[in-house]
C-alpha cells in the first residue's frame, strides 16, 4: 500500500515562521511534524510514500535522507544513541518526492501523485495534522477499506464555531462511528451545515479520485479542492466517513499547534516532569508582570 502525503501549501498562517521553512517541519518539542506523519505510515504497513513538495521544501527531503557527517560528527563524540536516532530516520522507509510547481490546491496537490500511485487504493495523510492513537489513524482506515472495499475518510465531531472551518460530511450511520456518506460540502455555515462531522487530514481513496479531481474545476480561492473531487466521487462509488479513535491536531493553526507542543511536551520522557511542575505552579497574570 502507498500513501501520499501533500506538504506543498504556502503556510500563510504560520508566516513569518514560514517564510523560509515549511510548516511541516516545525516541531512538536523535538520531532517535525511530518516525521510523526511518515511514522504513523510506517506503524500502519505502509512501505511506499509520496511527499508531495513545493518551494523551500528541500529540507523536508534532507531530513529523511542520511546525513553522513552527522552521523560522523555524531560517532566520533560517542554519542551511539543520536547516531542511531539520526540514521534511522533516514532508514525507516521507501520516500518519493514528488513537487508540485504551484500551489493550486490540495486535490491539485494529490493529482500529482497519479503516475507514482496507478490503479490502486492509497492512503493520503495530510502533512500538518497529526493523530496520537492506540491503532493508527490509517490502519483503522485501511481495515474499514478491506471490509468496504470503498473509500473512507477519517471525520471527528467539530464544535459549532469551527464548522465553517472544514469540509462537513452529511449521511447516515450505518454501524458504531461509520457513517455511508450522501454528500460532503465544503466549509459550510453552521446553520447551513448537514452535520457536524468534519473532514480531518487522513483519507483512505481508490484510484477514482483521480479521474474526480482532473474534472475538477476550480473553487474557494482558485484551488482545486479535494473536497470537490470527493463530492463527485461520493455520487459514484460508495464512501464512507469513519469518527476515528484518538486525539489529533491541526498544526497548522497557530493555537491547535501550541496546545499540541504544551501536551505532547508533558507526556515527553526528558520534558515532561518539569513541564508539568512548572505549570502546577503557574500564575499568568505573575508572567505578564514579568514581561512588562
Ligand atoms: P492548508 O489548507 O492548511 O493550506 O492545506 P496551507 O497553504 O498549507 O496553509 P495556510 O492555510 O496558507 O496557512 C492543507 C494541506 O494541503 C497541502 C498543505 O501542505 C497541507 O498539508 N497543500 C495545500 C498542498 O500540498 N498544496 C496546495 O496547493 C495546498
Amino acid at each position: 500500500m502507498k500513501a501520499v502525503i501533500p506538504a506543498a501549501g504556502l503556510g500563510t498562517r504560520f508566516l513569518p515562521a514560514t517564510k523560509s521553512q515549511p510548516k511541516e517541519m516545525l516541531p512538536l518539542v523535538d520531532k517535525p511534524s511530518i516525521q510523526f506523519v511518515v511514522e504513523e505510515c510506517v506503524d500502519s504497513g505502509i512501505d511506499d510514500i509520496i511527499i508531495i513538495t513545493g518551494r523551500g521544501k528541500r529540507v523536508i527531503e534532507d531530513h529523511f535522507d542520511h546525513s553522513v557527517e552527522l552521523e560522523a560528527v555524531l560517532d566520533k563524540k560517542g554519542k551511539e544513541d543520536l547516531k542511531e536516532m539520526v540514521a534511522d530516520i533516514a532508514s525507516m522507509v521507501d520516500i518519493h518526492f514528488i513537487r508540485q510547481k504551484e500551489a493550486l490546491g490540495l486535490g491539485h496537490a494529490i493529482l500529482r501523485a497519479e503516475k507514482h500511485v496507478g490503479d490502486e487504493p492509497f492512503a493520503v495523510l495530510l502533512g500538518d495534522d497529526i493523530v496520537f492513537s492506540k491503532k493508527p489513524c490509517t490502519k483503522q482506515l485501511f481495515e474499514l477499506y478491506y471490509k468496504h472495499k470503498a473509500s473512507i475518510i477519517a471525520v471527528e465531531k467539530v464544535p459549532e464555531h469551527m464548522i465553517s472551518s472544514y469540509g462537513i460530511i452529511d449521511g447516515t450511520e450505518v454501524g458504531p462511528g461509520l457513517h455511508r456518506i450522501t454528500h460532503l460540502v465544503e466549509k459550510p455555515k453552521p446553520e447551513d451545515s448537514p452535520s457536524n462531522l468534519g473532514i480531518i487530514g487522513r483519507y483512505l481513496l481508490t484510484p477514482g479520485i483521480f479521474e474526480e479531481l482532473k474534472k475538477t474545476k476550480k473553487g474557494r480561492g482558485g484551488e482545486i479542492q479535494l473536497t470537490d473531487g470527493l463530492m463527485r466521487l461520493s455520487k459514484k462509488e460508495e464512501m464512507y466517513g469513519w469518527e476515528f479513535e484518538g486525539v489529533r491536531h491541526d498544526l497548522g493553526n497557530k493555537f491547535e499547534y501550541l496546545k499540541a507542543s504544551l501536551e505532547y511536551g508533558l507526556l515527553h520522557e526528558e520534558v515532561g516532569p518539569r513541564l508539568r511542575e512548572y505549570f502546577s505552579n503557574f500564575n499568568a497574570d505573575e508572567v505578564e508582570a514579568k514581561y512588562r
